[in-house]
C-alpha cells in the first residue's frame, strides 16, 4: 500500500501518515482539490477557489480542446521519436516560428529540469568549458546538476557551493544591491558579471554558461532592468560561453505583448539556448530545449546522441500544438495585457493606501506584491505575507509567497484570468491587508512574528467580512471551522516566536 508522505501539520490534522518526500501548499492546513476548470479549483466540499497560483495550467485548467487533442492522440499511438510522426514536425516548426531565427534546433523533453539539464551539457560541450554563472536566488530544477546552479535550494539546505559555479547578485532595483536611484543599474550588474568572469579565468576557469529566467520567479518575481541581458551576454560571449534563457515559468505569452519575457529586453538580445516547461502542456509532462544549429551541431559532432524515451511523444506533441492553438485563438497574450494592466492598476491603487505593500512589480500576468515592515528600510514582511496567503485562502483565493525572504506575494494565474477575477481578489486583499494593519498599528507589532503563520487568538479585526461576498461568507464560516490556520484549532499546533 502507498502512503501518502506529507507535512508534519497535516498529520496533526489530518491522522494520516505523512513524512517528508512532498511539501504541499498551505502546508499547515492543505487544500484536497478534486476538479478545476478555467481559472478555479474546487474542493472535495465544492468550494471554489480563484487559482492565482497555477502558471502551469497556462490555458485554463482541463482545457476542452486540449483534453481533446490528447484524447484523440492517445487513441490512435503514443510512442517514442525513434520512428518518424508528423506532430513532432509540426510543434518543432510551431514552435521555432515563435522564436528569433538563430534558436532553430528543438529538443524534446519531459520536465523543466530535464531541459536546464540537457542546456547545461549542451553549454559545456559546445566549447568544452565548465564552469556556469547563475543568479542569486535562482532555482532552476531539481536534478542533481541544477540543485549545483540553484542558489534558492542550495543556500538553504546543507549543499556547499561548488567550485565550478558562480553566483552573481540578482539585478533587483527594489531590494538587491543596486536599486532604482542608481544611476545605470543594468551596467552595475553586469560588471558583477564581468567581474566573475574575470575572477574565474585569473583561477585558471573557463565560463561554459550564464543561465537566468528572462524574469526571476522564485527570486521573488524580479525584473532585469533594461540592458542587463544584452551586457551580460556580450561579457559571456566575449569569455567563450553561451547565454541560456531559462523560460520554463515564464514563457507563452504570460508576458502580453510578446511570446518570450526575453523579448521584452529588445530585438538585440537574443539567447544561445532557450529553455521552455511547465505552461507548455498545460499540466501535461512536456518541455523542451532550443538552441542553435552551431550549438546544436557541437553537441551531436562529439557523438552524443540525445535519445528521451517520452520526449516528443505524439501525444505530447499534440498537447503542445493544442496549448499553441489556444493561445492564438482566444487572444491569451492580450488578455494577458488587457488584464494584467488593469490589476496593476488596482494593485498601485492598494500600494498608496497600505504601507504593507512596499512594491507592485510585473508585466503581463506575471506580478508581484512585495510587502514590508517599513518603507524605507524596506524590511521584509515575511510573516504577514504568510498570514495573507492563509487569509486570502479562506476567501477562496490561492496565492503564494515567495522569494528570498517568502515576503513577496506571487501571482501568475492561469491566463483566462478575467477583469473580474482581478477585481475579487484585490477586494479581499485589501479587506485583509485593512484588518492586518489596523491590528498592527494599534498592538504595535505584536500580532505576527516571523515564524508565524497567525497569531494564538486571533482578533476578531484579522477576519474582515465582506458583506458583498455571501457565498465567500459562508465558506468563511465554515472554513473558520475547518481550516487551522488562523483559528484557535492552529494556534496550539503552530511554533510561535512571540504571541
Ligand atoms: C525557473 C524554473 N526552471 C526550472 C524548473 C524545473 O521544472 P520542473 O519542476 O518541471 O522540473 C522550475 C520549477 O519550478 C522553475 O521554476
Amino acid at each position: 500500500m502507498c502512503e501518502l508522505y506529507c507535512k508534519q501539520d497535516t498529520l496533526a490534522l489530518r491522522g494520516k501518515h505523512i513524512g517528508p518526500s512532498c511539501k504541499v501548499f498551505f502546508a499547515a492546513d492543505p487544500i484536497k482539490i478534486m476538479r478545476a476548470q478555467g481559472q478555479y479549483m474546487f474542493d472535495e466540499k465544492g468550494e471554489r477557489y480563484l487559482d492565482c497560483i497555477n502558471n502551469v495550467a497556462h490555458v485554463g485548467h482541463c482545457h476542452p480542446e486540449v483534453v481533446k487533442a490528447a484524447t484523440k492522440q492517445m487513441e490512435l499511438l503514443n510512442t517514442n521519436s525513434r520512428f518518424l510522426h508528423d506532430n513532432i514536425v509540426e510543434y518543432a516548426k510551431r514552435l521555432t516560428a515563435t522564436l528569433p531565427q538563430p534558436l532553430s534546433v528543438c529538443y524534446f523533453t519531459n520536465s523543466g529540469s530535464e531541459a536546464n539539464d540537457l542546456a547545461l551539457r549542451l553549454a559545456r560541450q559546445f566549447r568544452g568549458h565548465q564552469d556556469v554563472i547563475t543568479l542569486d536566488h535562482a532555482y532552476h530544477g531539481h536534478l542533481s546538476s541544477l540543485i549545483e546552479i540553484s542558489p534558492y535550494k542550495f543556500r538553504k539546505g546543507k549543499d556547499v557551493k561548488k567550485e565550478f559555479v558562480h553566483v552573481a547578485p540578482s539585478p533587483d532595483t527594489y531590494r538587491g544591491k543596486y536599486r532604482e536611484d542608481h544611476e545605470d543599474a543594468a551596467t552595475a550588474y553586469a560588471d558583477e558579471v564581468k567581474k566573475i568572469i574575470e575572477d574565474a579565468h585569473r583561477s585558471g576557469r573557463k565560463i561554459a554558461a550564464f543561465i537566468a529566467e528572462s524574469m526571476q520567479s522564485c527570486g521573488g518575481q524580479i525584473i532585469p532592468p533594461a540592458g542587463y541581458f544584452q551586457k551580460v551576454a556580450e561579457h559571456v560571449h566575449n569569455a567563450g560561453g553561451v547565454f541560456i534563457a531559462d523560460e520554463v515559468q515564464v514563457g507563452f505569452g504570460r508576458v502580453g505583448k510578446h511570446f518570450w519575457s526575453f523579448q521584452m529586453y529588445g530585438e538585440d538580445f537574443i539567447p544561445d539556448i532557450v529553455t521552455m516547461g511547465k505552461p507548455m502542456g498545460n499540466g501535461h509532462p512536456l518541455s523542451c530545449v532550443v538552441t542553435t544549429k552551431e550549438i546544436a551541431e557541437a553537441f551531436s559532432s562529439s557523438g552524443m546522441e540525445y535519445f528521451n524515451t517520452y520526449g516528443g511523444n505524439p501525444v505530447s506533441c499534440a498537447v503542445g500544438l493544442a496549448v499553441l492553438d489556444v493561445i492564438e485563438n482566444e487572444n491569451l497574450q492580450g488578455n494577458a495585457v488587457r488584464v494584467g494592466n488593469y490589476l496593476t492598476e488596482l494593485l498601485d491603487e492598494q500600494k498608496a493606501k497600505h504601507p504593507l505593500i512596499g512594491d507592485i512589480r510585473g508585466v503581463g500576468l506575471f506580478i508581484g506584491i512585495d510587502l514590508v515592515k517599513d518603507h524605507e528600510k524596506r524590511t521584509p514582511a515575511t510573516a504577514e505575507a504568510q498570514h495573507i496567503i492563509y487569509k486570502m485562502k479562506e476567501k477562496g483565493v490561492l496565492l503564494s509567497a515567495d522569494g528570498p525572504h517568502r515576503n513577496v506575494l506571487k501571482i501568475k494565474p492561469p491566463m483566462c484570468f478575467t477583469e473580474e477575477d482581478a477585481k475579487f481578489m484585490v477586494d479581499h486583499l485589501d479587506g485583509i491587508l485593512t484588518a492586518l494593519e489596523e491590528v498592527m498599528g494599534t498592538k504595535n507589532d505584536s500580532v505576527i512574528s516571523e515564524n508565524t503563520v497567525c497569531r494564538t487568538k486571533v482578533p476578531k479585526e484579522v477576519h474582515v467580512e465582506l458583506p458583498n461576498h455571501s457565498a465567500t461568507e459562508s465558506r468563511e464560516n465554515d472554513s473558520r471551522k475547518r481550516n487551522g490556520v488562523c483559528s484557535d484549532q492552529h494556534a496550539l499546533l503552530s511554533k510561535r516566536l512571540k504571541t
